[in-house]
């Protein structure tokens, strides 16, 4: 697959050094078959839903998990006509419970790998072992640095001036797993958490359809 973010198309205000800038096209190979975790406004969703129609990668979204009834995940795949089901945590006792129905409805769509979009709880052991190195994560930090909550806050408190966003495996350790793809971004004077997460998203938006293919690579020679 040719690299699909060119640096020379980017306006100075959405500058970032994304690296790497490849990914495995799988071109006459059938589709890599995703499930995807969100909870909220679901643009991650969404840009992997838009690489998939413009064939910049060949996968297919084979159901869309989301824990909050109406989030904007659930409205965009209902726009897209992408398979969804609702999962609410608050109908769960524990996080064990509700990981194990992730793990039946996933392994019921038959899906090779997860994208994890934006989905705001911990994952347990339950669903890392059914999918063992078949998760990945965005992350709004360049990892190792800013693990957990809020990592653009967490940026701007330790006055770095290069930021970014991770997409990598999921493991036990929060945060902590095998990096697929970064994207560095620089923090500008003019920054504040507003302005600095929209400049991350745009990069998230790009990285991880890139990531996807980088771990499906692991997945088809498995
Ligand atoms: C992203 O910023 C991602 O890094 C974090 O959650 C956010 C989800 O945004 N894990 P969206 O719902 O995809 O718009």
């Amino acid at each position: 697959m040719p690299a699909f973010t060119d640096p020379s198309q980017q306006s100075p205000s959405d500058q970032a050094l994304i690296h790497p800038t490849s990914a495995p096209a799988f071109d006459g190979a059938l589709p890599i078959r995703v499930g995807v975790m969100a909870s909220g406004n679901g643009s991650n969703f969404e840009a992997l839903a838009t690489a998939i129609r413009d064939r910049r990668i060949n996968a297919e979204i084979a159901l869309l998990v989301v824990n909050n009834p109406g989030c904007g995940a659930q409205h965009r795949a209902e726009r897209r006509g992408i398979p969804w089901q609702l999962i609410n945590h608050r109908d769960y006792d524990s996080r064990t419970a509700l990981d194990r129905d992730l793990v039946d409805r996933f392994r019921t769509a038959e899906v090779e790998g997860i994208v994890m979009a934006g989905w705001m709880r911990i994952v347990t052991g339950e669903l890392i072992k059914a999918f063992p190195d078949r998760l990945i994560n965005i992350h709004p930090s360049l990892l190792p640095s800013f693990r957990g909550l809020d990592g653009v806050g967490q940026a701007l408190k330790a006055g770095v001036r290069l930021a970014g966003c991770t997409v990598h495996l999921v493991t036990e350790d929060l945060d902590a797993g095998p990096i697929l793809v970064q994207a560095a971004v620089p923090v500008l004077e003019t920054d504040d958490h507003d302005s600095l997460s929209k400049r991350i998203q745009l990069q998230e938006h790009r990285i991880l359809p890139s990531g996807l293919m980088l771990a499906a690579q692991r997945w088809r020679q498995g």
